[in-house]
């Protein structure tokens, strides 16, 4: 490929004289007799080399050396400059220029010189895509890094969750074994308390006061006893019949319940539920309780009003359902132990909730996420399985 090459200069002569021996040795030259239009034609020529006059009228050549470097740092550019302006010369040099020439030249120095310049500008340009190269490489090597240790934070992350699972599941299967053997011995003489209070509360019904007593210790019981088939429901399956059921219908049936107390504390129901979801093979009334332990949880948290968002979707594998609240959130460093049995932060909770939610998503092989923060309400996703 013939180098290009620009000559800049107000005398004709050295034009011509210059134009001719460089276009003898197969340059590609083109002339200018001014550095005003120079600009131009650098622009649309991309020289590799310009030879440019340092006296020349109208334009100071240091000026314009200053701006050719500046506005095309591809073109390199040669100073003409008279005898006896050696202090020039280390000025010019100093601005950028790539070599100076003292006129009048000798036309094989002139070529030699010129040569040198493009074979320096050849290697100065190549080591400068050498370096973006590498500064390319840097960057792609941090950012391969960066996500590396990303999904290195992630599975960590995925791993801790999953074995904190294992333990959890380890924990319910304990309590479960203990719990359905303790459950059975205390609901026996629990159920012969509540008989008894009951026959004495008939016998009362000339001393109320008396009479309201027996009444407590009836409700008490009653109380011990919702506990006890709570406890035993985080850990064990009670009897089961599988249908294929629609997951939208579970949740309506379970929303009822709730909707005086919503009413009441002012909160708002936003239900989206895709009609006509694909059906699942589950026990409706297991299922439901999922959702009726959300929505307990979420309308404990709106006491003073709030937003319950439920959510159905699905893709061709799974349902998404997803139970939104707008009320305190849970703290970072409870959102690990929320689904432990007994993990309540309530003055009356049990702590079961939860622990049966997972039992049972676990059950359907779902899978259930929670985001929280504290403040900002918390959102329970759970995925389920299709038919
Ligand atoms: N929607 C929610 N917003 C804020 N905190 C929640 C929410 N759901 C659960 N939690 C936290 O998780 C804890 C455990 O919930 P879980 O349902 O297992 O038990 P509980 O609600 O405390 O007791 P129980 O379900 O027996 O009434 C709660 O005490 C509460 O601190
Ligand atoms: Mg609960």
């Amino acid at each position: 490929m013939r180098e290009k090459i620009l000559i800049v200069d107000d005398e004709r002569m050295i034009l011509e004289l210059t134009s001719m021996v460089l276009s003898s040795r197969g340059f590609d030259v083109s002339i200018v007799d001014n550095a005003f239009d120079s600009y131009n034609l650098i622009e649309s020529e991309q020289p590799a080399l310009v030879l440019l006059d340092y006296m020349m009228p109208k334009v100071n050549g240091l000026e314009a050396l200053k701006e050719i470097r500046e506005r095309f740092p591809e073109t390199y550019v040669i100073m003409f400059t008279g005898k006896g302006s050696e202090e020039v010369a280390v000025e010019l040099m100093k601005a950028g220029a790539a070599d100076y020439i003292l006129k009048p030249f000798i036309n094989a120095k002139l070529v030699e010189r010129i040569e040198n310049v493009l074979r320096i500008r050849s290697i100065e340009l190549r080591n400068k895509e050498l370096v973006q190269e590498q500064e390319r490489l840097l960057d792609e090597i941090e950012r391969w890094n960066r996500e590396l240790e990303e999904r290195v934070e992630l599975k960590t992350k995925e791993l801790e969750r999953a074995h904190h699972e294992i333990l959890l599941t380890e924990k319910l299967a304990a309590l479960g074994h203990l719990s359905a053997g303790m459950v059975h011995e205390i609901r026996n003489p629990l159920n012969s308390i509540s008989l008894f209070a009951q026959v004495i509360r008939a016998g009362l019904e000339n001393e109320p006061e008396m009479k309201s007593y027996s009444e407590k210790i009836i409700t008490e019981v009653e109380r011990i006893d919702a506990i006890l088939v709570k406890l035993l429901s985080t850990s064990k399956r009670s009897p089961f019949q599988l249908r294929t059921i629609h997951i939208d219908d579970v949740i309506e049936k379970n929303l009822q319940p709730f909707l005086e107390q919503m009413q009441a504390q002012g909160v708002t129901l936003q239900k989206h539920l895709l009609k006509s979801t694909p059906s699942i093979l589950a026990d409706a009334d297991e299922l439901g309780q999922v959702f009726s332990n959300l929505f307990s949880n979420a309308l404990f948290e709106m006491k003073q009003g709030g937003t319950l968002s439920v959510t159905l979707t699905h893709d061709n594998k799974e349902a998404l359902v997803t139970v939104a609240d707008t009320g305190g959130g849970i703290p970072e460093d409870h959102l690990n132990e929320i689904f432990d049995p007994f993990f309540t932060t309530k003055e009356r909770g049990t702590g079961f909730g939860l622990s049966v939610v997972l039992r049972i998503v676990k059950t359907y092989a779902g899978r259930i996420n929670v985001k929280s923060e504290e403040g900002s309400g918390t959102t329970f996703q759970i995925w389920l399985p299709l038919a």
